[in-house]
Parts: C-alpha cells; sequence; structure tokens
C-alpha cells in the first residue's frame, strides 16, 4: 500500500483546510496517509513512507520559521528518489511552496511535483477540489 507522510504548519487555519482534502484525495487513490503538525514530526519516521508532502502559509515572503527548521532536519536524512510535493496558503505572492519544492528537489534529490499547491487564502469549493486532484496526483505519482 502507498504510505505518505505530510507535515505541515498553518497560522490561521488556512493551510490545514488544505492538508485536509489533499488528504482526501490521496486516501480516494488509496493511500494510506499520516499527517503530523511540525512539532510531533520525526524525521527518522520517513524511511516508512514512499512520499513525504510539506505543507506552509506564506509569511513576509518566506517559509513560516518552524518549516525552515524543519527542512534542516529533514537534510539529516535519505530522501533520494522519494516522492516529494508541497502545498500552502498565501495572500499575494506565494513564495512558500516553491521554497519546499526546490529544497527537495536540489537539495535531497527526491522526485518532486511541480508546480506544488498554491491556494490563495482560505480554500473555496474550487481550491478544495484542486487540493483534491493534486492528492490523487501524488498518489498516482507514488505508483508510478
Ligand atoms: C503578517 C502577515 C504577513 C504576510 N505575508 C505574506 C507574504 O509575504 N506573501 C503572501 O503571499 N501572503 C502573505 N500573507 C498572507 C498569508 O499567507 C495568508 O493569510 C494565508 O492564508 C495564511 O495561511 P495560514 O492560515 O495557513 O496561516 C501574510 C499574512 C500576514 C498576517
Amino acid at each position: 500500500m502507498t504510505r505518505v507522510m505530510i507535515v505541515y504548519e498553518t497560522r490561521s487555519g488556512n493551510t490545514e483546510k488544505i492538508k485536509k482534502a489533499v488528504e482526501e484525495g490521496l486516501k480516494e487513490k488509496g493511500a494510506e496517509v499520516v499527517s503530523k503538525k511540525i512539532k510531533d514530526a520525526n524525521v527518522n519516521d520517513f524511511s516508512n513512507f514512499d512520499a513525504v508532502v510539506l505543507g506552509s502559509p506564506t509569511y513576509h515572503h518566506d517559509l513560516i520559521p518552524a518549516m525552515k527548521r524543519f527542512l534542516f532536519k529533514m537534510e539529516q536524512v535519505d530522501l533520494k528518489g522519494k516522492v516529494g510535493a508541497a502545498f500552502g496558503s498565501f495572500g499575494w505572492s506565494g513564495e512558500s511552496v516553491g521554497m519546499m519544492t526546490d529544497t527537495m528537489k536540489h537539495i535531497f534529490e527526491m522526485d518532486v511535483i511541480e508546480p506544488g499547491l498554491r491556494i490563495k487564502r482560505k480554500p473555496d469549493k474550487d481550491g478544495l477540489e484542486k487540493c483534491k486532484e493534486f492528492g490523487r496526483k501524488i498518489a498516482e505519482m507514488v505508483k508510478g
């Protein structure tokens, strides 16, 4: 069975709403999903998963600080060839998703989904459908 780990952070809840819909899409495709906020996540668990999916909103043209620190922890484990994907809510510029995707691709040498999923503010009905579709896409990519 496809196993996917989602690690995310949110300040005002929008990225969490995206996370829930991405998770739904993954589960529709039969994936087993474990999702954790950054404070509860352990990079040593990643070896048990086929894909690692990261979620962070954009604040001040940057990642939320906890995600920035978490990426340095991720550098300590071997993620080469694992599927990676990123999502996040934003207001106007939305740099966080590209930053996570680029780091997974260039530093961890993961097999990433490009572009990642950027949703403006709180996902509406169309936005939630995009999130589910992104989840389905991740599951399909793992299956190859
Ligand atoms: C102080 C502050 C700074 C922000 N800076 C940015 C920014 O630089 N670029 C951007 O696209 N959105 C920015 N936003 C908007 C947030 O990304 C947006 O509200 C998002 O939905 C928050 O996601 P969350 O609910 O998961 O925390 C900012 C919001 C606040 C309150």
